[in-house]
């Protein structure tokens, strides 16, 4: 029988109304408490139905899994990363990168502006639902900008995620309706980028 430790919905670190204006509280609350939470219940059932099928030496039922455990272990991955890159104004969110991130945008990337124009770019061009990310590529010891379709972590194309922008319609259509852009273009906003910084020097390490 299962023995593995079920994944749990991380604390929040703000209030649901902490975002606004950027993001209402209403749509907070949904993605949190709705999606993400779906994510991980989905998750570990899913994970419990593998290691039964594993136990009985189930080959083929384990693979049946395997696109369950990938769309919501990606949703709970991607969300657990989101709600830690972001901020309340006045509390970290929008406040310019600092020290060796900083650098490494510079070197990449010309300037902040021009890091978060491709980044605004490459997530709103995502087809459906998605992700766009600024990622950390080890082997080449260099910042990139990427995109991942449904729930796709970034690890699948080989990079460290340092910061998402979840782009479903879940994540801004209650306030924004059908304006991605506009979305996008105002969660620089409460960027946090001291959690975008944590997260490049533990990549490098
Ligand atoms: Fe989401």
């Amino acid at each position: 029988m299962s023995n593995f430790t079920p994944y749990k919905l991380p604390d929040l670190p703000y209030d649901f109304s902490a975002l606004e204006p950027v993001i209402t509280a209403e749509i907070m609350q949904l993605h949190y408490s709705k999606h993400h939470n779906a994510y991980v219940t989905n998750l570990n059932a899913a994970l419990e139905k593998y290691q039964e099928a594993e136990s009985r030496g189930d080959v083929a039922a384990m693979i049946a899994l395997q696109s369950a455990i990938k769309f919501n272990g990606g949703g709970h991955v991607n969300h657990s990363i989101f709600w830690t890159n972001l901020a309340p104004v006045g509390k970290g969110g929008g406040e310019a990168p600092k020290g060796d991130l900083a650098q490494a945008i510079q070197s990449e990337f010309g300037s902040v502006d021009s890091l978060i124009e491709k980044m605004s770019q490459a997530s709103v061009a995502v087809q459906g639902s998605g992700w766009g990310w600024l990622g950390f590529n080890k082997a080449a010891n260099r910042l990139v900008i990427a995109s991942c379709s449904n729930q796709d972590p970034l690890s699948t194309l080989g990079f460290v995620p340092l910061l998402g922008i979840d782009v479903w319609e879940h994540a801004y259509y209650l306030q924004y309706k059908n304006m991605r852009a506009d979305y996008v273009k105002n969660i620089w906003k409460i960027v946090n980028w001291q959690n975008v910084e944590e997260r490049f020097s533990q990549a490098k390490k």
